[in-house]
């Protein structure tokens, strides 16, 4: 697959020396939709400033549309878009004039069916002579996301477009940024929202102070660190796990009335062995009163691996 974006050991020291990025690598391909995790001052803002030609970097490269950016930016920013962390416009500006400039900012010509396509697909169209400050929080972000359209860029950037709004806005964002996809657009989201990246994304990165700790397969990263745990919770006390189940990866709480599974793979191979244990306990005559079974999500994952990685550090 075409390689759209290329990072290579980018590093970002802000001055008073912190290390906000440090050597990050990351290759993007075309038409994927990239969500970037990481918690606050992780290094996501950094990185997306980085490539939109915001931020100086100190050391590394980067290669947009198989073009150095430290040598020629121009063409690669204008087939790039940025809906930036922030809200910032001007509040006085009507919607559809503030698109129009946007798109105007990267030297093409106007394009009034270009605007209203963007408008309508944002549901902005009946509000395009409103002034931006007398809209919504909701709808101010998607003049941000309409203003960042309005060039027709092959590469966008969200940077935490949800945060802050409602669940129903989110919903919205999501069959958005799905319309995107379906046009070939490749994005990269940063979100510290797991349920976003796991609902989203084709693929993933977390990223913790400055470091990218792992990118992989949304699928394959939920398969490979996934778990499924159980809890059988049983009608008498026992003093131990029964021989007979010792193979399973099972624990048994100290009052005696738990036990406790925690395996599989995220494929299916833990929803099988909890099945096996549920059909051998009564026949050991182990009688259980309750069972409460879930798959570890993107969000135990992404827990697990920056407290190992501080564990490390
Ligand atoms: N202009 C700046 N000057 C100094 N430090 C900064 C600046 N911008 C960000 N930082 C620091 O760099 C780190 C990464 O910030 P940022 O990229 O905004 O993280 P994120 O977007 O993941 O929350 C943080 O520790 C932040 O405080
Ligand atoms: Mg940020």
């Amino acid at each position: 697959m075409e390689t759209i974006l290329d990072i290579a050991g980018l590093t970002k020291v802000y001055p008073g020396g912190l290390k906000a990025l440090d050597g990050v690598d990351l290759q993007i391909r075309r038409g994927e939709i990239f969500a970037l995790l990481g918690p606050n001052g992780a290094g996501k803002t950094t990185l997306i400033g980085a490539v939109c030609g915001l931020v100086r970097v100190t050391g590394g490269t980067i290669t947009a549309f198989g073009q150095d950016l430290a040598h020629n930016w121009r063409d690669a920013r204008r087939r790039i878009g940025l809906v930036p962390q922030e809200l910032g416009f001007d509040m006085f500006e009507t919607v559809e004039r503030g698109v129009r400039y946007s798109r105007g900012l990267f030297g093409l010509p106007p394009d009034a069916a270009r605007i209203e396509v963007v408008l309508r697909s944002l549901s902005l169209w009946d509000k395009r002579h409103e002034q931006i400050r007398a809209l919504s929080g909701g709808m101010k972000r998607r003049v941000l996301i309409a203003k960042a359209l309005a060039h027709e860029p092959e590469l966008l950037f969200l940077d935490e477009p949800t945060a802050g709004v409602d669940v129903e806005l989110r919903r919205d964002m999501w069959r958005q940024i799905d319309r995107l996809r379906d046009q070939g657009v490749t994005v990269i989201l940063t979100t510290h929202y797991i349920e976003e990246a796991q609902e989203m994304a084709d693929r993933v990165g977390v990223i913790d102070k400055g470091r990218l700790l792992l990118v992989d397969e949304k699928d394959a990263l939920m398969a490979k660190l996934g778990r499924t745990e159980a809890r059988f919770r049983l009608a008498q006390p026992l003093a131990a796990v029964p021989d007979s189940l010792c193979a399973f990866p099972l624990h048994l709480e100290d009052d005696g009335l738990t036990l406790a599974y925690r395996g599989g793979d995220g494929a299916g191979k833990g929803k099988a062995e909890i099945a096996a244990i549920a059909q051998a306990l009564p026949h050991q005559g182990i009688a259980y009163t309750a069972l409460d079974q879930k798959e570890s999500s993107l969000e135990d994952i992404f827990v697990d691996l920056v407290e190992r990685e501080e564990a490390a550090a």
